[in-house]
């Protein structure tokens, strides 16, 4: 009876030693496989593949001599906030600590895309005469950029609607509660811009419960001219 009690004993022992053996095995051998590989990948890389090009804001295409490169991405829902990127440079963002819900705003000299302010405005529960105050006092030859994050809309008023569409845009009028939006401006343009995007919160479209999907316009602004 003994010997069956210290051999019961010795193939507990056997069988736990063997497992984590194996066990361990496995994931040393895994480990080592995966770093292998992903030397390799970065090998073939270096040697096929030449390398990704930074361009500014992370564009796709290079922008031709005087002109601006520039990327707006709207917020995702209430989650994630939008931001802003002028040649190469974030203006507003998370990261930045600049952003918030309803309307975000870059003005910039578009002689030289020196920064002049930005700003954040609540829509759902804000004073939408802080944005009159912001866009007073702007001058011809200032750029806008706007962003919407979460509601860019309920207290949006007829004047404002008015002063967006003097810059350039053809949606501000119809901007409604959680509407995606994003749009690149300027006082003094004779036309309506090309870079404006919108989406319309839309239950039975919407990518997100109650919002529409991210919006993001990107490309090349003509430097002005004096
Ligand atoms: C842009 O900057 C130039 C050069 O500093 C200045 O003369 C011009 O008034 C500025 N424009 C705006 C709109 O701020």
């Amino acid at each position: 009876m003994r010997w069956i009690g210290i051999i019961r004993i010795l193939v507990i022992v056997f069988t736990l030693l063997s497992t984590w053996f194996f066990v361990e095995k496995i994931f040393s051998s895994k480990w080592e496989a995966s770093s292998l590989h992903s030397l390799f990948e970065k090998e073939v890389k270096r040697d096929t593949i030449p390398e990704k090009k930074h361009r500014k804001c992370g564009n796709d295409k290079e922008c031709p001599q005087n002109y601006f490169a520039f990327k707006v991405i709207s917020g995702a829902a209430n989650v994630v906030g939008p931001s802003i990127c002028l040649e190469d440079k974030i203006l507003m963002s998370n990261v930045r600590n600049n952003i918030g819900r309803g309307l975000n705003i870059a003005l910039v000299n578009a002689s030289t895309t020196r920064l002049i302010k930005t700003g954040h405005f609540d829509m759902y529960s804000g004073d939408v005469k802080d944005v009159q105050k912001f866009l007073a006092g702007m001058k011809e030859g200032t750029l806008i950029f706007i962003a919407s994050f979460d509601d860019p809309a309920t207290k949006l008023d007829d004047k404002t609607r008015d002063l967006f569409t003097s810059y350039g845009s053809s949606y501000a009028k119809k901007l409604g509660f959680r509407d995606s939006w994003t749009f690149v401006g300027g006082k003094g343009l004779k036309n309506k811009s090309p870079f404006e995007q919108h989406i319309k919160n839309d239950k039975e479209n919407n990518k997100y419960d109650g919002w529409p999907e991210v919006l993001e316009i990107s490309g090349c602004i003509p430097k002005k001219m004096d």
